[in-house]
């Protein structure tokens, strides 16, 4: 029929059936695959929570085991990658060379191209994405310090190779520690699926014309990039620090976030679906006060991101429509204690979101979901006669 209903930012439209993950805004309930978020980020490893969302059950230690050998035996790059990668501008941004180095995926693995891939073909393009995009993600880090890139160290689990490979030097045994690692792999956790989020809408409706995996997920990077999205962890961070530089008075930004003259708002805060804390949030603000005292950091921004918070939360503006920090608000202070540049944040964002993204992807894939392709309510000209240009 003719009859297209108007949803611009798809606030009210459903676009799926899915079995993920669960999210009550109104309540504050985060779920994977029926578990509690608080749970799985206390309890579990990223790559047990990245099988759970993937898979739908929590592995068996065998399982595990075997899923994380996998992942181990694909964290190599081709070699032939580094050339793109060697052309980027050494200030670039970070996530501009992550999405364009995972597209670049489906040209260094062309079996996954094909849309009717066996199962057992799905399965390994899965374990490359998991394992190179860790690599990709420390050599853009090495990169931007003008260093060497380090190669995977197989014997570590994941995320102690991820941040061997980040921190670790060519000429040193470099000693990973557990409160970093501990830290890193909840962050990971609390960011590794969202439900119907911009970048995962992304990730699926580019999946559902038959595009292969490595494409969309690239495309997912790119929403995610985003300032109103996962690029919230990076101006968040700068917001504080221009706070910090102007004085620390944080009633004088509160003010101009509600100006509705100014476009600038409280970054790290709202949500569309939230309208409560955001669990993620409480969880990172709790380990932010931990990770910090653990490894003997004083950051000044963290008085004023609580400060900010404490002003926010009791302000009729931020209260009347339902304004709380989400998970963006607190992460970039952890980042920072464990060494990581503001320019890397998002990128850190994405290497958490992977398993949701293919998870979902998979979803798509598994209910056979026609392709995504929104209407339209068309306002413009009608009939225009055609005016030679001379005429014009
Ligand atoms: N500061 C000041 N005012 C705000 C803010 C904010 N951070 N967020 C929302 N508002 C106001 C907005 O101006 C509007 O006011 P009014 O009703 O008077 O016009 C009202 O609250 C509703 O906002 P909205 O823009 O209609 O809500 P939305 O669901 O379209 O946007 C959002 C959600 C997350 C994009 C938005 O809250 C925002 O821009 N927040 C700052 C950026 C941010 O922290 N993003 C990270 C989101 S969570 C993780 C992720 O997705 O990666």
């Amino acid at each position: 029929s003719g009859f297209v209903t108007l949803d611009t930012g798809y606030k009210n439209t459903g676009a799926t059936k899915s079995a993920i993950t669960f999210l009550d805004g109104e309540k504050g309930i985060l779920k994977y695959r029926g578990y509690g978020i608080e749970e799985l980020a206390e309890k579990a490893s990223f790559v047990e929570v990245a099988y759970l969302l993937i898979y739908g059950n929590l592995p068996t230690e065998a399982q595990l085991a075997d899923f994380q050998h996998q992942i181990s035996r694909h964290t190599l790059v081709h070699e032939d990658m580094k050339k793109f990668f060697d052309g980027f501008p050494s200030k670039s941004h970070p996530m501009g060379q992550l999405s364009s180095l995972v597209c670049s995926l489906s040209s260094f693995y062309p079996e996954s191209l094909n849309p009717n891939q066996t199962k057992e073909e799905f399965e390994l393009t899965i374990i490359k994405l998991l394992g190179k995009m860790a690599t990709i993600v420390s050599w853009i880090y090495k990169k931007s310090l003008g260093h060497p890139v380090i190669y995977p160290k197989n014997k570590f689990d994941y995320v102690t190779n991820f941040l061997y490979m980040t921190f670790g030097q060519r000429t040193e045994d470099v000693v990973i520690d557990p409160v970093v690692v501990n830290a890193m792999n909840q962050l990971l956790i609390l960011h590794a699926d969202h439900e119907q989020n911009c970048s995962t809408s992304t990730v699926r409706i580019v999946g559902s014309s038959d595009c292969n995996l490595y494409a969309s997920i690239s495309a997912g990077i790119s929403a995610l990039w985003g300032p109103l999205h996962g690029g919230a962890n990076q101006a968040v961070i700068e917001m504080l620090e221009k706070i910090k530089d102007d004085g620390g008075d944080v009633d004088k930004w509160v003010n101009k976030a509600k100006d509705k003259n100014d476009s600038f708002r409280l970054m790290g805060f709202g949500h569309r679906v939230y309208k409560n804390f955001d669990p993620r949030a409480k969880i990172i603000k709790k380990a932010c006060d931990d990770i910090l005292e653990k490894l003997g950091i004083n950051d000044p921004v963290l008085e004023i991101a609580k400060k900010l918070e404490e002003v926010a939360l009791s302000d009729p503006y931020f209260v009347e429509r339902k304004l709380y920090p989400n998970v963006d608000f607190y992460s970039g202070i952890i980042y920072r204690a464990l060494g990581f540049p503001t320019e890397m944040f998002t990128v850190l964002f994405a290497l958490g979101r992977l398993p949701g993204w293919i998870a979902q992807w998979k979803e798509m894939r598994e209910n056979k979901e026609p392709i995504g392709r929104p209407r339209q309510i068309y306002v413009g000209e009608i009939n225009r006669n055609f005016v030679a240009l001379e005429k014009r």
